[in-house]
């Protein structure tokens, strides 16, 4: 059965459950005609025994038995003489016995008393079956015993046709309900395999096709608006990835080209050593850039792929801001920036990724140096708000457009200044530091006014943990 296509499978079922449906309404219909010949028997045969007792009652009373008799016999050998009738009195005499019965069955003896409610049997013979009655009267302190019968054979006969054909109609029911339903599990099931049609047509280059949506709002349309966002969904991731990989063999392919035009120029003729020297150290330069770059590219292809694990242990705030400043001392120095890191209290601590939030302060630090003119002023600091802590940094600097600031965390996307040359960079280093704080479970927030410079936060976990914390 599980084998079996689904249109097939409904159809097994629905016919299944219309042969139940049909056979439990043959036999209801069945039992229910029984019943109702049944009851007009039982009415027959009790008024056959109050026209017994009426005829008796309407005899005068000194009446003699043998005149009961004749006169019984005159009445009833005309209207009953050919159904089964016979009246006997307590002692065993025959008030009446139908002819028929005579014929038919000479040695029927009946009982001088039956019981008070009366007494309802089906006599079966080979060719003939009588259902009875045997019933007591009392008429004028006289008990008598009525019997009486009906031949079922006419009852018979029709409870077997009705059987024939509730067989016929049940079985044509059944045949005419398992090809509607075929018919109809076919039609429902057709806008499925017209889905799976146009599924099959598409492939990462034809990523933009979409699933027909009937305009009827059923299962089918859920399902393919279903499978349609979710194709949106993979439309736009594979997009997101073209344009990086777009981006970054761009990225890569300049200084490459860079590099190698440098090299051949400095290959044209002999050169002194010195002039040798400048050309390595503008090479090593470029190298740094692209090693940063690659370092950068790789670190956001492990975070999309999920293969970057962040191992959360409490840190001492004041450990982590003495190692980020003791790197960034002489760039600040070097940028002329009046660099500032508050020391937390000596027990406070945070949960997270030792060097996973080394390197967002890193990112940070490294922008707020860029963007921030010579003579301005760079502040790590950190506050306790309840469980958590906010770390920010803050700069005096050149500040972003409200226009600009959602957007400086998506890959590759740099504010290009009007006029003056950008600082080098590539525009990854924010949608990183996104990245970590996101994977840290919170959020890299900015708040900043053109010109007036930029303050980057986010909250991490307090750890509470006296024990001795990870350096
Ligand atoms: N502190 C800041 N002040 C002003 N602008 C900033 C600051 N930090 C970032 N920006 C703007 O946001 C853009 C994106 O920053 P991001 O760190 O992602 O890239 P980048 O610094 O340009 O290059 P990379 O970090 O890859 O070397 C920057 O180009 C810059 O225009
Ligand atoms: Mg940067």
């Amino acid at each position: 059965m599980r084998s079996l296509p689904i249109r097939v499978r409904l159809t097994l079922w629905y016919s299944l459950a219309i042969a139940a449906t049909l056979f439990i309404i043959g036999l209801v219909s069945l039992w229910m005609v029984h019943r109702a010949i049944n009851n007009l028997e039982k009415n027959e045969l009790q008024e056959r025994v109050r026209g017994v007792r009426r005829f008796i009652e309407s005899r005068p009373a000194g009446e003699t038995l043998a005149e009961l008799h004749e006169a019984i016999t005159a009445a009833y050998n005309a209207s009953h003489g050919n159904k089964w009738l016979q009246v006997i009195d307590e002692q065993g005499n025959w008030i009446y016995r139908s002819p028929h019965v005579a014929a038919v069955y000479p040695e029927l003896v009946l009982p001088r008393q039956a019981p008070q409610q009366g007494y309802y049997f089906t006599y079966t013979a080979e060719s003939f079956s009588v259902r009875a009655l045997i019933a007591p009267i009392a008429v004028h302190g006289v008990h008598y015993t009525v019997q009486t019968g009906l031949t079922l054979n006419k009852t018979l006969a029709i409870l077997s046709n009705l059987r024939i054909h509730l067989f016929l109609l049940i079985t044509v029911g059944l045949l005419v309900s398992s090809i509607a339903g075929h018919f109809m599990s076919r039609k429902a099931l057709r806008p499925v395999a017209a889905l799976a049609a146009e599924a099959r047509r598409i492939n990462d280059r034809h990523l933009d096709i979409r699933l027909p949506v009937a305009s009827a709002r059923d299962e089918i349309s859920d399902l393919s608006q279903t499978l349609n966002q979710m194709l949106e969904r993979i439309d736009k991731a594979f997009a997101s990835v073209r344009t990086f990989t777009g981006n970054a063999s761009h990225e890569l392919r300049t200084p490459i080209s860079l590099l190698r035009t440098e090299i051949e120029v400095a290959l044209i003729r002999p050169r002194e050593a010195t002039e040798y020297r400048a050309v390595l150290e503008r090479l090593h330069g470029e190298t740094v850039r692209m090693t940063s770059l690659v370092e950068n590219l790789l670190s956001l292809a492990r975070a999309d792929g999920g293969a970057e694990t962040i191992a959360r242990a409490p840190i001492r705030v004041a450990d982590l801001f003495q190692q980020v400043a003791a790197s960034w001392k002489s760039a600040m120095e070097a940028a002329l920036l009046d660099f500032h890191v508050e020391t937390p209290a000596s027990g406070l601590a945070l949960l997270g990724d030792r060097q996973l939030i080394a390197r967002l302060l890193s990112i940070l630090l490294e922008n707020a140096s860029k963007y921030t003119p010579a003579g301005g002023s760079v502040k790590l600091h950190s506050a306790i708000s309840g469980t958590r802590i906010v770390i920010s940094v803050e700069d005096t600097g050149v500040g972003i457009a409200p226009e600009h600031r959602e957007r400086i965390f998506e890959r590759f996307y740099r504010i290009a200044p009007a006029g003056e040359p950008a600082p080098a960079g590539f525009g990854l280093g924010l949608s990183l530091a996104k990245w970590i704080a996101g994977r840290h479970g919170t959020e890299l927030a900015v708040e900043s006014e053109p010109g007036g410079g930029s303050r980057f936060s986010f909250r991490l976990e307090r750890s509470l943990e006296k024990t001795e914390v990870a350096m």
